[in-house]
């Protein structure tokens, strides 16, 4: 095709309403919720872009695969029809069923975790680290040195720096070390991708010292697309088999399949090893369910084993790419500073270069995510020391490395003229970035501060 304009690959025949709201609303709404968005309700977003995990659009044939869902308690046939989808994907053997990608993350980080033990990982996700945490391990993140840089231009900036990993392995000995985890894409930092030459240098390392290697693959999908159009050898290779590749490389994964698996609800262990396994199962079916539906509905299954195989659609995995990368090129083009280049599933602000007026203990990736809702209703999340930060012994904030904000793109959700009106609020969030103040917290909880904490304007 020669023409310029990327449609959406789809035609829609249900429909949501969005509600409108005035500045004024949103203004109390916005109080009301403690300046903390994830305590708005739905209906007071105009375009939610908090998330992409579990906010896709199901398809017609997802729709009906749902209605032939067996709801049986054992040997479902929705659950053998996903076992082999999942099997044929990714090559392992053993496959447990969750509800969703923490519960895999809690039952196989649970077990291989604990006091003394150490992950290592590209970047671990927050409820990668929580889980780890909460086991009593360490979790390192080992980011290439350019992953710092939201500035600067890297076709692989999710890769893991192989050097740091190697220099881990030793310093806490390769007994201690509970896993390696690569995140791709890279989540936390920036929605990057990871290339296929640094999974096998990590595969390598793994090897050489007998740790285990697990992919967390909630956007794996979006990642081979990186992959087929940035790293030489790949051009003519299909999306799928690119993350068969892939997964060949490691001894297992978690996948959350509210991101690529294209369901509203719905994860994944899968693994090589029989022992593991037999130990993940036990701790399955004490907390997720028989080993042949772990936390899901038959039809769940049925709509998670249909979008496992169409995330790979040529159509479908450009049209994502590149409508996430339409937002970013935009808005980047008008002033406002990203983390560059564009992720496959958000993008990424860098509020800290946006508003340098507004001290990192002043969290100015909260105070750009509220001024987003207020100005246009849009809904999204701070990724920055908000949600990493720490404190030291005297109560100072440890600031986390960049102080991002992330606009998630729900998949096959919005238009092409939702996203234009998101740009048109961005020239209004330019016009008025100098009077925008700082915040401070007011309350927080002991884990995973963002989802629930209470700010006030400073
Ligand atoms: C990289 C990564 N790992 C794990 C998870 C956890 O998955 P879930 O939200 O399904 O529990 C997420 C969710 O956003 C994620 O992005």
């Amino acid at each position: 095709m020669h023409h310029q304009v990327i449609i959406e690959p789809f035609k829609i025949k249900t429909v949501e309403p969005i509600y409108m709201t005035t500045e004024e609303e949103r203004i109390c709404f916005l109080e009301q919720a403690h300046y903390n968005p994830f305590l708005l309700h739905s209906d007071q977003v105009l375009i939610d872009l908090l998330t992409d995990s579990g906010t896709s659009a199901m398809s017609t044939r997802q729709w009906s695969a749902m209605m032939s869902g067996d709801e049986s308690y054992a040997g479902a046939r929705s659950w053998l029809k996903l076992e082999r989808v999942i099997q044929e994907l990714t090559g392992y053997p053993h496959i447990l069923p969750t509800h969703q990608g923490r519960a895999a993350e809690r039952i196989l980080y649970g077990y291989l975790g604990g006091k003394g033990k150490v992950f290592l990982s590209n970047t671990h996700f927050d409820t990668t680290r929580a889980n780890i945490e909460f086991s009593g391990a360490t979790a390192i993140d080992c980011p290439i040195e350019e992953a710092h840089h939201p500035s600067l231009d890297h076709p692989f900036k999710g890769n893991m720096d192989v050097v740091k990993l190697e220099t881990g392995i030793k310093q806490h000995g390769a007994n201690n070390i509970s896993a390696v985890i690569l995140t791709v894409t890279n989540n936390t930092g920036g929605g990057q991708p990871v290339s296929m030459e640094n999974t096998e240098a990590i595969s390598a390392r793994c090897r050489k010292y007998g740790v285990l290697f697990i992919i967390d693959a909630c956007r794996v999908a979006e990642n081979a697309y990186f992959i087929k159009h940035r790293e030489k050898g790949y051009e003519n290779k299909p999306y799928k088999q690119i993350a068969q590749e892939m997964f060949s490389l490691a001894d297992g994964c978690v996948m959350s399949a509210k991101k690529d698996g294209l369901v509203n609800i719905g994860g994944f262990l899968a693994l090589q090893d029989n022992q593991i396994s037999d130990a993940c199962t036990n701790l399955l079916i004490i907390t997720e369910g028989f080993t042949t539906y772990g936390g899901l509905a038959g039809r769940d299954m049925e709509a998670m084993a249909v979008g496992l195989e169409e995330v790979f659609e040529e159509d479908y995995l450009k049209y994502r790419i590149r409508s996430t990368q339409y937002l970013g090129e935009k808005i980047s083009d008008m002033g406002i500073p990203i983390m560059l280049p564009v992720g496959g599933h958000a993008v990424y602000v860098d509020s800290k270069a946006l508003y340098p007026h507004i001290p990192v203990d002043q969290y100015p990736g909260q105070a750009l995510v509220c001024e987003l809702y207020l100005k246009g209703g849009i809904r999204c999340v701070e990724v920055g020391s908000v949600m990493f930060g720490r404190q030291d012994e005297q109560g100072q904030l440890i600031p986390a490395s960049m102080e991002l904000v992330r606009l998630a793109i729900p998949r096959r959700v919005y238009t092409q003229s939702h996203v234009d009106y998101v740009i048109e609020v961005f020239q209004e969030i330019l016009d008025t970035k100098n009077s925008v103040r700082g915040m401070r917290i007011t309350h927080e909880p002991k884990l995973l501060r963002h989802f629930s904490a209470h700010f006030e304007r400073i």
